[in-house]
């Protein structure tokens, strides 16, 4: 085995924090990019944030999505970790793209709001984590503000995020009396001083009985603290590593990311329990990080919003070997080999060319619309990674050409967008109309300036009452013909021309459940 490149591996931490919009994911990354020392001030990383006077405002939002390139993956040292930090958009809209995100990590931390608790988002990219085996952190922020008992918010986490919860720190008081963190994991006490720059002191305390307890904290809290000690001892099992690494338990911690509060110990104990590079699945076999040959894909196409310059820039998660500049690799789709000049790696906030990468760094690699999403690269085999599922999406609307003299642009402005993972496309095999399935709004709106503007293509939108789109099989192939065959009004293809159909309610959906038993109806295409 090459031991170089298995130390290597082993040093790095890929992974993606994920919340509910304003529960503190941008605060907390910035702080972690302070303690890596990748920034020097706080409030720099604020750029990356979709602001909220934007929401409806998506010219901005792109603006600022194009400015968010560069943090992207935010890539940092810290003690003998290489740690890289994958930012997802903060907008709803757009949480196709954190799903995506989501298939480039090998963990996870969930901020969640103390007042707020689990919210919409949150439990959405809980499901995709859990359909992954992710393992998950969860820190509960804003503890400087009233908010909810601390134990409701564990029971909170287990029910709605469907996942054992240990916690690791445990808060003296909440909000105005807000004294700081007991580190169970580490047996220290951290006192709280509000600091938006600086990092909070720890006292080591051996047993949480000693008087050094009620001299620090009060006896009436050390006392409470005690108690509640006593009681997490009785409810919440030890803490084991396997089970967070095999995504069955989630350690907890408490704090408050905007005063620079118990931040670091999430860090500390991230470094530590967090897990390097896993194995991939491919079709063909699972792939190890500490194989030799080189493997790849992208997992984000990001393009540039600026129509003189039809550039993107793909992004390729290293899952083996080592990536090199200017070293000919494969790309499976097209069976071509293909050299790569300028990648870019991702330091702190800067993008540099990068002569070399290793499994789990992100490689930025310039592209004119090679690349879709899902592509593997690799030193020659031929594989084909797993694991990007398309999910059914909120909406759809049917895609009209309103240009007939631009059809050809329109074909291809709407291929290269579904390529690049903007929306989904359905063909109706009913009348062969072509369906856009999005999460939001925003994006018929994007995907109608882009044709226009990158294009020259126009397209109109007419509306359709439409579900839920589930990929369906069946390991009886003639309940399959029936169904379809009775379906026939209400079936499409994915872009894979893979069988979908299109529930017009919910209703109609649970009907077809009752009356087909043979027919599985899924809604992801991955199954
Ligand atoms: P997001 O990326 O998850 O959307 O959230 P973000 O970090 O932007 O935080 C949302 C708001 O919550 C921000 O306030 C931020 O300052 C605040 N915040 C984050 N952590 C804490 C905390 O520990 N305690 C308290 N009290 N507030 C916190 P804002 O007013 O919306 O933005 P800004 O003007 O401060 O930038």
């Amino acid at each position: 085995m090459n031991e170089d490149l298995k130390k290597e591996i082993e040093k790095r931490r890929t992974f993606a924090i994920i919340s509910h919009p304003d529960a503190g994911k941008t605060t907390l990354t910035e702080k972690l990019l302070l303690f890596g020392g990748a920034i020097h001030v706080a409030g720099a990383v604020k750029s990356n944030k979709i602001k909220k006077t934007a929401t409806s405002d998506w010219m901005e939002i792109e603006k600022q999505r194009g400015i968010s390139v560069a943090t992207s993956v935010m890539g940092f040292d810290y003690d003998d970790y290489k740690i890289n930090i994958l930012d997802t958009p903060g907008h709803q809209d757009f949480a196709e793209d954190t799903f995506r995100t989501l298939t480039a990590v090998d963990s996870v931390i969930i901020v969640v709001d103390v007042a707020k608790g689990v919210e919409t988002q949150t439990r959405r990219l809980m499901e995709v984590c859990r359909m992954r085996n992710t393992p998950v952190i969860i820190f509960v922020n804003k503890l400087d503000r009233e908010g909810r008992d601390p134990f409701d918010i564990l029971d909170e986490l287990e029910n709605e995020l469907k996942i054992k919860v240990v916690p690791l720190t445990w808060p003296i008081n909440i909000g105005a009396k807000f004294k700081g963190v007991y580190n169970i994991y580490e047996h220290g006490l951290d006192l709280f001083t509000p600091s938006k720059q600086t990092i909070s002191e720890r006292v080591e305390i051996d047993d949480v009985n000693s008087p050094l307890v009620d001299e620090l904290i009060g006896e009436a809290d050390a006392g409470k603290l005690r108690e509640d000690l006593e009681l997490i001892e009785g409810v919440y099992p030890e803490f084991n590593v396997e089970e967070y690494l095999e995504g069955k338990v989630a350690p907890v911690f408490f704090g408050s990311a905007l005063n620079t509060f118990g931040v670091k110990e999430l860090l500390d104990c991230f470094v530590k329990i967090a897990p390097s590079p896993r194995p991939v699945s491919a079709e063909e076999r699972t792939v190890n990080p500490e194989e030799d040959d080189f493997s790849g894909f992208v997992f984000k196409i990001h393009a540039n919003m600026d129509p003189n310059h039809r550039s993107c820039i793909a992004f390729v998660k290293v899952c083996s070997g080592k990536f090199e500049r200017n070293v000919g690799y494969k790309h499976v789709r097209s069976d071509k080999v293909m050299k790569f000049a300028a990648p870019t790696a991702f330091m702190a906030q800067k993008k540099s060319v990068v002569e070399e990468a290793y499994p789990g760094d992100i490689v930025g690699i310039p592209d004119t619309g090679n690349f879709k999403i899902g592509d593997t690269l690799t030193s020659g085999e031929n594989i084909h990674f797993k694991g990007l599922p398309s999910f059914s999406p909120e909406m759809f609307k049917y895609i009209e050409n309103a240009d007939p003299m631009k059809s050809k642009q329109l074909e291809k402005g709407i291929k290269q967008l579904m390529d690049e993972g903007v929306a989904q496309l359905f063909t109706s095999t009913f009348n062969g109309r072509k369906i856009i399935g999005t999460v939001g709004q925003l994006q018929f709106e994007v995907i109608q300036y882009r044709l226009l503007h990158e294009y020259g293509a126009q397209c109109r939108w007419e509306p359709m009452s439409m579900y839920k789109a589930c990929w369906i099989e069946s390991d009886d192939p003639q309940a399959l013909e029936a169904f379809k065959k009775r379906k026939h009004q209400f079936m499409a293809t994915d872009k894979d021309g893979r069988d979908v159909f299109m529930a017009d309610s919910n209703y109609v959906l649970q009907m077809a459940q009752n009356d087909f038993p043979k027919i599985k109806f899924h809604f992801s295409s991955e199954f």
